[in-house]
């Protein structure tokens, strides 16, 4: 690391890898956190790799094991496809550079396992991210259930209704063998919401998924019953076929806390209709989701209202909690009240701010890789559930921790 401000404070130097959707959406949180700096990124691609040196003058490399050799690198986020995280985090684990991990973190536990071990070997941090349960809402919603004083959860629902499956995608995102669909690319957001609000044990899981389109032939919607090792139900439902929006239920408002376009209807289904197969799909992805294209989102204004992702309700002995517009509402037995929550930090802030304590600090990070890989196991039951018509019970759960 290198010298910061004080003993307390060094500078955390940080690669992105994956130059798309996700890694364009984590540079507000590395530009604001203080202690952080960016000095290298990876691309397979050399456009969007060559936008990036040109606005932060960063070393720039086409291959991540080149990445993971830089001596100016500390910490890699890694924000690759889902079938390439294994082998880009044990590479950069292996060159003792600590990972932030996007989620799902793999596909398989035993690859899960792989990276947990090797980063214990290697004495580096390993932290899974960003997923929703970083974000304010659900971590104020946490912080109610688990204080005790509106009793016991009781029953705990996560429903999300969006338009995942008709965005312009990539081939690795409609085939569930490369981490594609929705049970593994939201679904991993909703069981770690769930996890994190029921306390993480999650003791088994019947599912069905859907597979509607023939056309786009990956999960685009399950309904998911899941129960905690104390009976507590909860229910995660998804739907990405863009029909209803579960916007409309949460006044406007959508996943990165600004009004959702709900005058649009059907506008991304319509939207792939002008297109003539899958590599015109796949490059409109490129063009638009990459670093420099015209949806790499680099916003850093506060958003106008907290995020939704989807509609969250916990229902406890003595009362229910749910988002309100700007915080939360809690219904109890004579009242209900709200909770104002500020908009100054975002999910990602808080990942970026959880590998810097867990790395400078030492603070265990709540979102590690054991956490990471419950939320998969999750996800797999999900998938085992659906195809069995069965019951699965999980073994790798781990609790939350503060
Ligand atoms: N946490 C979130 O909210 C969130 C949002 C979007 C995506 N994701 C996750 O991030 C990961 C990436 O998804 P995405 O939507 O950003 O994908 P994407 O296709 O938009 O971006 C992936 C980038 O990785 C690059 N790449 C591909 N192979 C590479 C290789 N071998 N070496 C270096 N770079 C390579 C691509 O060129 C592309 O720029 C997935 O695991 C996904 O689940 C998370």
């Amino acid at each position: 690391m290198a010298e910061g401000t004080g003993q307390d404070t060094p500078i955390l130097r940080l690669a992105i890898a994956g130059l798309g959707t996700a890694g364009c959406m984590m540079l507000p949180a590395v530009h604001k956190h203080p202690h952080m700096q960016l000095t290298a990124a990876a691309d397979v691609d050399a456009e969007p790799l060559e936008h990036f040196q040109r606005d932060f003058q960063v070393e720039i490399y086409r291959r991540v094991a080149d990445l993971c050799q830089s001596s100016n690198v500390d910490a890699i986020y890694i924000a690759t496809p889902t079938h390439l995280h294994t082998e880009h985090a044990l590479m950069a684990l292996e060159q003792g550079k600590h990972v932030v991990l996007e989620k799902p973190m793999a596909l398989t536990l035993d690859d899960a396992e792989r990276m947990i071990q090797t980063a214990e070997r290697y004495g580096v941090q390993l932290v899974v991210g960003h997923s929703h349960s970083f974000e304010r809402p659900i971590r104020a919603m946490r912080e109610i259930v688990q204080s005790g004083e509106l009793g016991r959860l009781r029953m705990l629902h996560n429903w999300y209704f969006t338009d995942w499956m008709y965005r312009p995608r990539n081939i690795g995102e409609l085939n569930t063998a490369l981490g594609g669909g929705v049970t593994f690319r939201q679904g991993s957001h909703q069981f770690d919401i769930i996890r994190m609000i029921g306390g993480g044990l999650v003791r088994s899981v019947r599912a069905m998924t859907g597979v509607w389109d023939a056309q786009r032939p990956t999960e685009g919607s399950h309904v998911v019953y899941l129960e905690f090792e104390d009976g507590t139900p909860a229910t995660a439902v998804y739907s990405g076929y863009d029909r209803f929006h579960t916007a409309e239920l949460t006044f406007g408002v959508g996943e990165q806390g600004q009004l959702a376009n709900l005058a649009a209807y059907g506008r991304a289904r319509q939207g792939l209709r002008a297109l003539e197969g899958d590599e015109a799909e796949a490059s409109l992805k490129r063009a638009s989701a990459q670093y420099g294209g015209t949806r790499s989102r680099q916003a850093s204004d506060p958003a106008p209202h907290p995020p939704f992702y989807g509609l969250t309700l916990a229902s406890c002995e003595r009362g229910d909690i749910r988002q309100s517009a700007d915080g939360l509402t809690i219904y109890g037995e004579d009242d209900k009240r709200d909770i104002p929550l500020a908009t100054d930090e975002t999910g990602r802030d808080a990942v970026v701010r959880e590998l810097y304590d867990a790395v400078v600090h030492h603070r265990p990070p709540a979102h590690s890789g054991r956490w990471g890989k419950a939320n998969l196991e999750v996800c797999l039951a999900v998938l085992e559930s659906a195809q069995k018509r069965q019951e699965i019970f999980l073994s790798h759960q781990i609790a939350t921790h503060d």
